[in-house]
């Protein structure tokens, strides 16, 4: 499975921290950056991860800032993104099987490393339960295509 990752400053460390476990675990790791800690502004990462898998570069996203939020809401502004802002394992475990979420966003600040990749691997281990919960999948993708009066 190829997984696109992307982080600001804040989430710099956790990010290599986090491309080093999935490529040991033998994922193909694409790397959109930021490259260092000199700081950055994080929607620009948000996007590009979002953006990478929405057009099939990547079959699943990971962003990172300090929180999570920041990047969460810049990648969700992508058409086909459903971003998922987790700090357990339960969480990373229902936004598979309930929302098919396809970015997996984390706060660096909020997280150790350990509980970072213990989210990072249910979240990629899980799949989605569809049945009844397609449905209220499709009707996110239909606000997507609402013009707003
Ligand atoms: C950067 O200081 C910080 O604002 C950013 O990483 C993130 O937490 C924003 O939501």
């Amino acid at each position: 499975m190829k997984i696109s990752i992307g982080s600001d400053h804040a989430g710099f460390e956790l990010k290599e921290e986090i491309k080093n476990f999935l490529q040991s675990k033998g994922f193909e790791v694409i790397d959109k950056g930021t490259y260092s800690k000199e700081r950055v502004d994080y929607p620009i990462f948000g996007e590009s991860v979002a953006k990478s898998v929405v057009n099939g570069e990547a079959e699943r996203g990971i962003v990172i800032c300090g929180t999570g939020i920041g990047i969460s809401i810049s990648a969700n502004k992508v058409r086909g993104v459903r971003a998922a802002l987790c700090t357990n394992e339960y969480m990373a475990k229902m936004a598979r099987k309930h929302n098919d979420a396809n970015i997996l966003s984390l706060g660096a600040r909020v997280l150790g490393v350990d509980l970072a990749l213990s989210i990072v691997e249910t979240f990629l281990n899980t799949d989605f339960e569809g049945g009844r919960h397609e449905h209220r999948v499709k009707l996110i993708d239909k606000i997507e295509l609402s013009v707003c009066q």
